[in-house]
């Protein structure tokens, strides 16, 4: 044997390291806590650009310089999500006490797919409360995700399976010679068409239903098209409903969508990313009542539930329909009868990835730490500012609301009479990006019926009430410099 030290990548010395690590712990916190004296967001300037753009490194690096870097080159320029005024896309905000879950996650550095170790507990408790917090039977099945797009996607690819009676798992897409369709509104996110795509049905397989003026899915329309759909020999395998929409915010008439489903004998999943959380304000019970009756829902726990990112989470009603879209067998994850690592249950079993990460963790912290009240009174208060802001707007002559509020987000613009559309697209489409470059307030922008419009999304804890006077003094100061 060789007298050289055998290689490892903990440090020689751990004081040092833990000196560096504090100190890392120390400025994030007050980093956080001075966030608000921030601007929202600056440009990645050119020097830190080229930072990124060095070799791959081959010798060791000291971690006290590569703080310095971390704080020179990285931490100045965020998305922008954490600040007190940014309302742009729909982006949860994150938390101080989350951002320690990360710490302890990443210490243990758990691979959460099979049981005998406590983050599967961990992960299964967390996915029972979020059966509570969204009104999902306990019997349901669910798995933690990257987000909502993987959430989606997982559902209907169950949804797929359960309703073709598992062929296609095992035959592919020619075992249904009938065009498989599925249903949503013109009003849901993209991420539906992808996983369409992505499970081999193709974009042409998503029939999206036109909208009435609140932007919901016309349900007349949607029973029509599904008997078109039938009497051509095609066939129709999932409902998609939205529970807040990206745009707008609307939510679909979703017991009319489930009465549907039920009549036609088609999967019902709800696309909840954010909106399945107002299911606890009681003015929003009745509509979001009938998550209760889906077979799958979607979810965010990034965005609404201020968990940092990522984490979104799917929820199956039917847990054996669920297991059956994914359960693999394979030599090399022999179950056995007893105890560690017995993989008598497994994660593996009910979704596409095989290793995953400790998300639960944070969720757990969050919920533990806050309290599911103190969400149920975050999404309340970001409702109020949203319709505060829906008021402000309506109320001042050089803006105008371009969607019905229906629940956390303001669409709206900066008009001038006479204007042709072009001119108030340029000009809003200025005032947007004057904000964000001045480090102001952030607000992204969509078309609706054809027309331009900022977009404030508000799921963020750290906003007041001052900051949409502050959002709607800004744009209408911009509006009147640039128009
Ligand atoms: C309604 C809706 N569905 C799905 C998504 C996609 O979620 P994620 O970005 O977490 O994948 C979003 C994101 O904003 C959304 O608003």
């Amino acid at each position: 044997m060789s007298n050289r030290p055998e290689l490892s990548l903990d440090p020689q010395n751990w004081d040092t390291l833990k000196q560096i690590g504090h100190q890392m712990v120390d400025d994030m916190f007050d980093y956080l806590n001075n966030i608000r004296n921030e601007p929202v967001w600056r440009p990645v300037p050119e020097r830190s650009k080229e930072y990124f753009e060095e070799d791959l490194p081959q010798r060791p690096q000291d971690i006290a310089s590569l703080y310095e870097a971390f704080k020179t080159h990285i931490l100045p320029y965020p998305q922008g999500n954490i600040h007190p005024r940014f309302w742009g896309w729909v982006m949860g905000s994150g938390t101080p006490v989350a951002m320690l879950a990360e710490m302890l996650a990443a210490a243990m550095n758990s691979n959460v797919c099979i049981d005998g170790q406590a983050a599967v507990l961990v992960e299964q408790q967390v996915l029972n409360w979020c059966k509570q917090l969204v009104g999902f039977p306990e019997t349901a099945s669910g798995l933690l995700t990257s987000g909502a797009s993987m959430a989606n996607l997982t559902a209907l690819i169950a949804a797929r399976e359960h309703i073709s009676g598992g062929s296609v798992r095992r035959l592919g897409l020619q075992a249904e010679p009938n065009r498989m369709v599925l249903y949503c509104s013109m009003e849901a996110h993209h991420c539906i068409r992808k996983a369409a795509e992505v499970m081999g049905l193709g974009a042409a397989s998503v029939s999206m239903i036109p909208v009435d003026d609140q932007y919901r899915m016309r349900t007349d329309l949607l029973e029509e098209i599904i008997q078109n759909d039938l009497a051509a020999g095609r066939f129709p395998f999932c409902i998609v409903g939205n529970a807040g929409t990206v745009n707008t915010g609307a939510i679909d008439p979703l017991s009319e969508l489930a009465a549907l489903a039920r009549k036609y004998s088609l999967w019902f999943h709800i696309d909840g990313a954010f909106g399945a959380f107002a299911r606890n304000i009681p003015e929003y019970a009745d509509t979001l009542a009938a998550i209760g009756e889906a077979d799958s829902l979607a979810f965010d726990l990034h965005k609404w539930m201020s968990v940092p990112y990522e984490a979104g989470c799917v929820l199956i009603r039917d847990e054996t329909a669920h297991r059956k879209a994914y359960e693999q067998t394979a030599n090399y994850l022999i179950r056995h009868e007893r105890q560690q690592g017995s993989g008598q249950f497994s994660f593996g079993d009910y979704g596409i990835e095989l290793s995953r990460g400790f998300k639960a963790l944070k969720v757990w912290m969050t919920l533990k730490h806050y309290g599911a009240f103190a969400f149920t009174a975050l999404i309340k208060q970001n409702i109020a500012q949203a319709r505060y802001l829906s008021e402000s707007v309506q109320q001042h002559p050089q803006l105008e609301l371009t969607a019905p509020t229906a629940l956390n987000i303001v669409c709206f613009r900066y008009v001038r009479p006479g204007w042709p559309e072009e001119k108030t697209r340029a000009v809003n489409q200025e005032i947007m990006l004057h904000m964000r470059e001045k480090g102001a307030a952030i607000v992204s922008a969509t078309i609706l019926k054809g027309r331009y419009t900022l977009r404030a999304a508000i799921v963020n804890h750290r906003s007041r009430m001052e900051d949409f006077d502050f959002l709607v003094e800004q744009v209408v100061r911009n509006g009147h410099e640039l128009g």
